[in-house]
């Protein structure tokens, strides 16, 4: 059998950007799988608010108030895990940053905003969480990436170009972490509904947006699936969109 239900229960989460939209979603199904979570984000009282949601369920969950862009933040993530649950699992890399700009308005200031949060900061959590990721000999990243990681759309020069950076040291740490079995996947929504597709893209219609709790399915399934088969990256389109664009 390929999948199994409490496969993830008792293990251990990072799941960075975890105060709103998808992140919160991840955050809420992985607890509902029994799975222990350290969350990250720079709200204080959001932070709280998924400790409580989460903590229904009987997992273990601690929250770390932090900038993801700050470079000392994944250090202090990796000793808050090995502190609380000397361990880790499954990393989630899911903060993100994003506007719409036309790419000749773009500025140095703006491309390093969006290259730091959304390439460069889970870059170095990554680098960070390998070696407690080996010591779990089944562990696997996530990383949360866009339809734009793959195609380019208009107003989203910067953005699109964050998130290819993230798809192509996605590539390598899969084929680099293979050896110690652990499985590095790509998710790639379109417009998912959040704070950030209302300011991106308020022209979709509400009701055709894909929902935060259908991408935290398809992480939860990722994290389940430890068959023969490896998957790569999973590309989720909008249900109004065209398949295969
Ligand atoms: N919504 C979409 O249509 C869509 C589509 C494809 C991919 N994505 C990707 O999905 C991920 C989640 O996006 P979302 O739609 O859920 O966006 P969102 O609602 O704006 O949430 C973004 C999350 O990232 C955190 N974050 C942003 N900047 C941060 C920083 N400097 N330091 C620490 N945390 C930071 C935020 O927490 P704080 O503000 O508390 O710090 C928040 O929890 C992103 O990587 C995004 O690029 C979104």
């Amino acid at each position: 059998m390929l999948q199994k239900s409490d496969q993830l229960k008792g293990k251990v989460a990072l799941v960075t950007g975890a105060t709103r939209g998808i992140g919160k979603a991840i955050a809420i199904r992985l607890a509902s799988k029994g799975v222990n979570l350290l969350i990250t984000g720079r709200s204080v009282d959001k932070l709280c608010e998924i400790c409580n949601l989460a903590g229904k369920y009987e997992v273990k969950i601690h929250s770390l108030v932090a900038d993801i862009k700050d470079p000392d933040t994944p250090a202090m993530l990796m000793e808050d895990l090995r502190y609380h649950f000397g361990k880790l699992d499954y990393l989630i890399n899911n903060a993100g940053a994003a506007f719409a700009k036309p790419f000749e308005n773009t500025t140095p200031e703006d491309w390093d905003y969006l290259m730091n949060v959304n390439a460069k900061a889970p870059y170095f959590v990554c680098r960070e969480a390998i070696p407690l990721l080996k010591e779990s000999q089944s562990g696997s990243i996530v990383n949360i990436s866009s339809v734009v990681g793959r195609l380019g759309y208009e107003m989203q020069s910067a953005y699109s170009a964050s998130k290819h950076a993230l798809m192509g040291f996605t590539k390598v740490l899969a084929k680099e972490l293979k050896p110690y079995n652990i499985r590095v996947h790509a998710v790639a929504p379109g417009g998912v509904a959040t704070e950030m597709i209302d300011r991106m893209r308020p022209d979709i219609l509400p009701e055709e947006l894909i929902q935060p709790e259908e991408v935290a399915e398809v992480v939860d399934f990722l994290l389940n699936f430890r068959g023969n088969a490896i998957i790569d990256q999973i590309n989720l389109r909008r249900v109004s969109g065209v398949p295969w664009q």
